[in-house]
């Protein structure tokens, strides 16, 4: 179905005909929207941003360009096309056709999936509401603000599924998405890493790389669901969150070639009196960023992960492309965890390792940009190698809490832990050094020192387009 824009809401799943459904989400709309001045991008208001906007959910050619005042974006529902007589891939009710209503008896566990989703999309525009203050260029200015947007935007795709399945709690929780918020000591995020601030674009590129792709596997394993509509939104959903790895993965790109090119102009590995970041600090902050969002896979062993997989709510990552039963039933699987201080491993049902499956398929694709990170270090004949952590390192959550570990993974003492914190981990200096950086370039074109020039600009745009007018 095309995206009807001549409604308030845009939509391609027929809202013009439920007015019920209408209605309420007319309702929630001004709410979102106050939301968005009161914890979007400060003093944004009146911008106007080079963005796009989804007008198709077709692969090829469903972005529109134009300049936008953000307030005026166009949020609204686009759910993939269905496909047709699809089947449930995986868990009891495998080959059974997919639900287009909630089934009954999962109805709590679908809603705790979905509200979790949705609680981290509002949450990273209000972690990253700051940044505009102090951007390196207008285009990435640009691409923060469609990061934002798109995110407002996802909350939109969980708030209609909410509100179009599961009633006055459906409703109930759509409204306490805009009440919890990022770091709020008494209602805040749901997920510990999505009350971090981000206050500096260091921390922003890394957000983008490390936690857009932990939304990234979350919303593959959702698009397995056998709940349709849910598989759907996820399925458009992760054509945009493509465009935010984009902005982390060549984010760093340009903060390593920087770094790599006052190495090699200053003969020094200590680039900081020359205004750029040195390699150390980046792998500090690398090694926080991949930690917390370890965590937020979730435990290693997990009777709700085996729930959600035999009910057939959340699948693996590509599901239909591993070959096996896709039941899993009787199989086991190999996790580790802590005994006497030292890691080890055991057996468990493979069904209740499906957050460390999904972990797992999360650290080699992080790997794989690490590996373009290096690559480029190693073009700029520097001898330094930027490396993810050990899963053991930093963690909160799982077999690994309760113990301190070396980022390669030694079990070490707390004293030991406390002596080389500061080595391993952003410290107060690092990040006080990285935010004397943060001074804002807005003339169209130029960058500040500490990055290097993107190698194209947005959508065939040249790179000094003035992406963002201010007003
Ligand atoms: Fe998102
Ligand atoms: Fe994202």
């Amino acid at each position: 179905m095309k995206i009807d824009y001549n409604q308030t809401i845009p939509n391609n799943v027929g809202l013009v005909d439920d007015r019920r459904l209408l209605r309420a989400l007319e309702q929630w709309q001004p709410a979102f929207l106050r939301w968005w001045q009161q914890m979007g991008p400060v003093g944004s208001a009146a911008h106007e941003v080079y963005l796009r906007t989804a007008i198709s959910v077709e692969n090829d050619g469903w972005a529109h360009y134009g300049y936008v005042r953000m307030p005026d974006y166009r949020w609204g529902i686009f759910l993939a096309e269905p496909e047709v007589d699809r089947r449930i891939g995986f868990g009891q009710h495998i080959g059974q056709k997919v639900w287009t209503e909630v089934p009954g008896e999962y109805r709590a566990e679908l809603r705790r999936l979905i509200v979790t989703q949705g609680d981290t999309e509002p949450a990273s525009v209000e972690q990253q509401r700051e940044l505009c203050r102090t951007c390196p260029s207008l285009y990435d200015l640009r691409n923060l603000f469609q990061v934002n947007v798109e995110e407002g935007r996802h909350l939109w795709a969980m708030v209609y599924l909410l509100h179009a399945y599961f009633g006055r709690d459906g409703r109930e929780e759509a409204d306490e998405m805009l009440v919890r918020h990022a770091g709020d000591p008494d209602k805040p995020r749901i997920l510990e890493a999505f009350n971090e601030p981000t206050t500096d674009w260091l921390s922003f590129f890394m957000f983008t790389y490390f936690q857009d792709r932990d939304g990234k596997f979350q919303l593959a394993a959702l698009a397995e669901s056998g709940f349709d509509p849910l598989s759907r939104s996820c399925r458009f959903m992760l054509t945009e969150e493509a465009h935010h790895m984009f902005v982390g993965e060549s984010g760093l790109l340009r903060v390593i070639q920087r770094s790599c090119e006052l190495m090699r102009a200053h003969d020094t590995d200590d680039v900081r009196p020359f205004g750029g970041i040195d390699l150390a600090t980046i792998q500090r902050f690398l090694n926080f960023h991949y930690s917390i969002c370890l965590d937020l896979f979730g435990s290693e062993r997990s009777t709700n992960a085996a729930n959600y997989f035999s009910m057939g709510l959340k699948g693996r990552y590509h599901e239909s492309r591993i070959n096996d039963d896709h039941r899993l039933i009787g199989a086991t699987i190999e996790v580790p965890r802590i005994a006497d201080d030292r890691i080890e491993r055991e057996f468990v049902e493979t069904p209740r390792a499906m957050n460390f499956l999904l972990r797992e398929d999360y650290a080699r694709d992080s790997q794989r940009g690490v590996d373009r990170f290096n690559k480029l270090i190693r073009e700029a004949s520097v001898d330094f190698t930027l490396r993810l952590p050990h899963p053991a390192f930093n963690r909160r959550i799982g077999a690994f809490q309760g113990i301190r570990a070396t980022p390669e993974g030694r079990v070490i003492s707390e004293a030991e832990w406390q002596a080389k914190r500061d080595q391993w981990l952003p410290s107060a200096a690092d990040h006080a050094f990285v935010r004397s950086l943060m001074v804002p370039v807005v003339e169209p074109g130029r960058m500040a020192g500490w990055i290097a020039l993107p190698k194209r600009g947005i959508h065939g745009q040249k790179i000094d387009f003035a992406y963002v007018l201010f007003h």
